[in-house]
C-alpha cells in the first residue's frame, strides 16, 4: 500500500517536472514574454522598430544581416553586439562584418525596453524581433513568427567567425556544408539566400567577377554580361571602398521573390555564392518554387524560425544583458 503511494507520488512528480522542462517551458517559444514582468515586450519592440523603419527603408536589410551573422557564430546569443574588450577583437571586428550596421538602433530599443522593464528582455530576442519587424514594416504585419526566450552570451571572438560564415566566393558544396553544420538544409539555404532581395553590397564582394575572375583579366561567364557592364560603371577597378550597389537591382528595398526571378531567368545573382545556387539540381527546384512571392514568404518564414533557434542559450545558461554592447 505504502509503496503504491510512493510510486504514485513519483509518477506525479515526473509529470510535473516533465511539464516544466519539456512542453510549456520549451524555449524558444511563442509569446515567451507574455508570462514575464514584461508582458508587452514584443509589442513595444515592434512599435519602436516600426517608427524607425518609417524613416529608414534600409533598416530591415541591416538588422536582418546582423541577426544572421549573430546566429551563425556561437548561436543567436547577441554575441555579434558585444564590443571588444581589451586587445582581443570581437565578432563585429571580423573581416566578414564589413559594413554591418544598425547597432545604434538596437542600443536605442534596448534602452527603451529597459526603461519600461529592466533586466527581462534579452538582446538576442531584441535583435531577432527587430529584424523581423523592420523587414515587415512595409507589409504592416509580421512576415514570420519569432519565438522568444533566448539568453545573451558573454563571449564574442573575431576568431570564431572564420568557417562559420560563408564567403561571397563560396561554391555550392561549401554553402551546403556550412548551412548543414547549423542544422539547415538546402531548402533553408535557398530560402534564406532570398534575403538578398533587400540590401546593398560593397564592390569588393563581387568585383573579381567583373575584372579578373581567373587571374587573366576575364569576367565570370556565369554572370549576365549586360549586368556586368553596368556593375563595372558603378564599381570601376579599383573601386571606391565606400561604394555600395543594390543586390537586387531596382528592387533593393522591396522584400519579394524578385531575387529568384533575376537569378534564374537573367543570371543576375550578384555574388558567386548566389550564382552557385544554380549549380545543384535540388537547389534549382527550390529556386523555381520560390519565384512566387506567396511561396517565398511561407518558406522564408519557416527557415527564419530554424535559423533563429540555432544553438540557443536557455534556462540558467546565459544572461539578460543590461547593455547589449557589454556583458554584465
Ligand atoms: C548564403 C550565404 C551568404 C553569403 C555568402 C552572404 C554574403 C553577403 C555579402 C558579401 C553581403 C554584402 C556585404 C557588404 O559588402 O556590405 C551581404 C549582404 C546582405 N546579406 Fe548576405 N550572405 C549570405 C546569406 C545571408 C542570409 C542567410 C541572410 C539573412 C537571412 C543574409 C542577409 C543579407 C542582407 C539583408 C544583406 C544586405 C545588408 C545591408 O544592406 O546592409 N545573407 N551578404
Ligand atoms: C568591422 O571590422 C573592422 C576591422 O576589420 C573595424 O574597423 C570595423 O569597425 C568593424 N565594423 C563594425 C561595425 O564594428
Ligand atoms: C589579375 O590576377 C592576377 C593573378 O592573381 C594578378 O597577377 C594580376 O595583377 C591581376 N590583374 C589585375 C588588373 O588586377
Ligand atoms: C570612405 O569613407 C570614409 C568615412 O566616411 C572617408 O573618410 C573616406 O575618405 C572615404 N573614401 C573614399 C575613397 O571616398
Ligand atoms: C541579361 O540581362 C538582360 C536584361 O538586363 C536580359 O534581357 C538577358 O536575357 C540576360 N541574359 C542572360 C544570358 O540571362
Ligand atoms: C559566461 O557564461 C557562462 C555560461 O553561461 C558562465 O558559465 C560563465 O561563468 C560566464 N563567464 C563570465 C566571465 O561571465
Amino acid at each position: 500500500m505504502r509503496s503504491q503511494l510512493v510510486l504514485t507520488c513519483l509518477v506525479f512528480l515526473c509529470l510535473v517536472l516533465g511539464g516544466v522542462t519539456g512542453g510549456a517551458a520549451k524555449v524558444p517559444r511563442k509569446n515567451f514574454y507574455k508570462s514575464t514582468r514584461c508582458p508587452n515586450a514584443e509589442q513595444l519592440i515592434r512599435d519602436i522598430t516600426w517608427s524607425k523603419a518609417k524613416n529608414d527603408a534600409t533598416l530591415g536589410a541591416k538588422l536582418l544581416r546582423v541577426h544572421y551573422h549573430d546566429c551563425f557564430v556561437r548561436g543567436c546569443d547577441a554575441s555579434i553586439l558585444l564590443d571588444k574588450v581589451g586587445t582581443v577583437d570581437s565578432e563585429k571586428e571580423a573581416r566578414p562584418n564589413l559594413s554591418l550596421a544598425g547597432f545604434e538602433v538596437i542600443d536605442d530599443i534596448k534602452k527603451q525596453v529597459e526603461a519600461k522593464c529592466p533586466g527581462i528582455v534579452s538582446c538576442a530576442d531584441i535583435l531577432a524581433l527587430s529584424a523581423r519587424d523592420a523587414v515587415s514594416f512595409p507589409f504592416k504585419t509580421s512576415m514570420w513568427e519569432v519565438d522568444t526566450g533566448r539568453k545573451d552570451g558573454n563571449i564574442s571572438l573575431a576568431s570564431d567567425v572564420n568557417g562559420n560564415l560563408p564567403s561571397p566566393f563560396s561554391d555550392f558544396a561549401t554553402l551546403k556544408q556550412i548551412f548543414s553544420n547549423k542544422g539547415l538544409n538546402v531548402d533553408d539555404l535557398v530560402a534564406l539566400s532570398g534575403a538578398h532581395t533587400i540590401g546593398v553590397s560593397h564592390c569588393g564582394a563581387f568585383s573579381r567577377r567583373l575584372f579578373n575572375f581567373t587571374g587573366k583579366g576575364d569576367m565570370d561567364p556565369s554572370l549576365n554580361a549586360t549586368y556586368a557592364e553596368s556593375l563595372k560603371k558603378l564599381c570601376p577597378n579599383p573601386a571606391n571602398p565606400n561604394t555600395t550597389v543594390e543586390m537586387d537591382p531596382l528592387s533593393s528595398t522591396s522584400f519579394d521573390s524578385n531575387y529568384f526571378n533575376i537569378l534564374i531567368n537573367q543570371n543576375k545573382g550578384l555574388f558567386q555564392s548566389d550564382a552557385a545556387l544554380l549549380n545543384d539540381k535540388d537547389s534549382v527546384i527550390v529556386i523555381k518554387k520560390l519565384q512566387k512571392d506567396k511561396t517565398f514568404f511561407v518558406e522564408f518564414a519557416k527557415s527564419m524560425q530554424k535559423m533563429g533557434a540555432i544553438q540557443l542559450l536557455t534556462g540558467n545558461a546565459g544572461e539578460i544583458r543590461k547593455n547589449c554592447r557589454v556583458k554584465n
